[in-house]
């Protein structure tokens, strides 16, 4: 009997096949199984037009935003192993990331430099979605979890300019959360929820900590797994059934 070679031994044993559960992509039922069996790939429909494929369809936005909200993820963790949201230490220890940890410095320009980006993209992505007009049915639903994003987004932005516990920080929020009293009915309501009393104190620091480092992503994480689903359930990009798509 012929031996066989690695490379086929490699791609018939037990553990390769329980990653891989298809074939090599050569036909089109293997190529079918490679997208529907990959989480990754899993977001993208089985067949999809060259249009929507096209860098200058997308500019790949959504799935820049998405990356930077990774990023943000993983820096902010790594913060968190020195930030201490009290109003007498958040400031020191701010300064101690940049100063004295290694690659503090770095890790907190990353976050702070993620952040701008995906405030950036999201909007332009939501400006690229309005202008391909894919905001419209079967995609309503996914432009309102969009909006939802975008306001989460700039939630997540707003509380943790409060973090460094700064004078930027302070009257900024300082004015940000006057601005938000003035809006009618709830207003003041709103105002006094945020700051945790009358003024920017250290109850309105630990409230924007457990919102920047809780609440908000999770909230994001949640409604960005929704966001994707829907992608795919609604059949991929809205290029894809364009009357003019490849
Ligand atoms: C955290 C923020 C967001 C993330 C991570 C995100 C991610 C994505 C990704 C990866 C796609 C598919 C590829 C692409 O179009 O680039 C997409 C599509 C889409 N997004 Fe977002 N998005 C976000 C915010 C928004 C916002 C603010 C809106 C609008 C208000 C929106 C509405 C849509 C719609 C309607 C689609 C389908 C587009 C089509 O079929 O052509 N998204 N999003």
């Amino acid at each position: 009997m012929a031996q066989s070679k690695p490379i086929e031994r490699l791609t018939q044993s037990r553990v390769w096949r329980s990653f891989f559960r298809h074939g090599w992509p050569d036909n089109p039922l293997d190529r079918s199984l490679t997208m529907t069996s990959n989480i990754f790939f899993h977001l993208h429909p089985v067949k999809v037009s060259r249009k929507s494929l096209r860098w200058n369809y997308s500019f790949g936005l959504g799935i820049m935003a998405a990356i930077l909200y990774g990023v943000l993820v993983f820096t902010g963790i790594l913060l968190m192993f020195y930030y201490v949201p009290s109003v007498e230490r958040a400031y020191p220890t701010m300064k101690e990331i940049q100063l004295s940890v290694p690659l503090g410095q770095f890790t907190r320009n990353m976050h702070r430099w993620a952040a701008h980006a995906m405030v950036l993209v999201v909007i332009l992505h939501m400006a690229r979605v309005f202008y391909t007009g894919a905001y419209k049915p079967p995609r309503e639903f996914n432009w309102v979890i969009g909006v939802i994003l975008l306001l989460l987004t700039l939630g997540a932005s707003f509380t943790g300019y409060l973090l460094p516990w700064d004078q930027l920080s302070y009257w900024a929020i300082t004015v940000g959360t006057n601005i938000a009293g003035y809006a009618p009915v709830a207003g003041p309501v709103m105002r006094e929820l945020l700051l945790g009393g009358t003024e920017v104190s250290q109850n309105t620091l630990i409230r924007f900590y457990t919102l920047h480092i809780a609440l908000l992503p999770a909230s994001l994480v949640l409604l960005i797994s929704v966001h994707f689903w829907r992608v795919r359930k609604d059949g991929g990009l809205a290029a894809n059934e364009a009357p003019d798509a490849e």
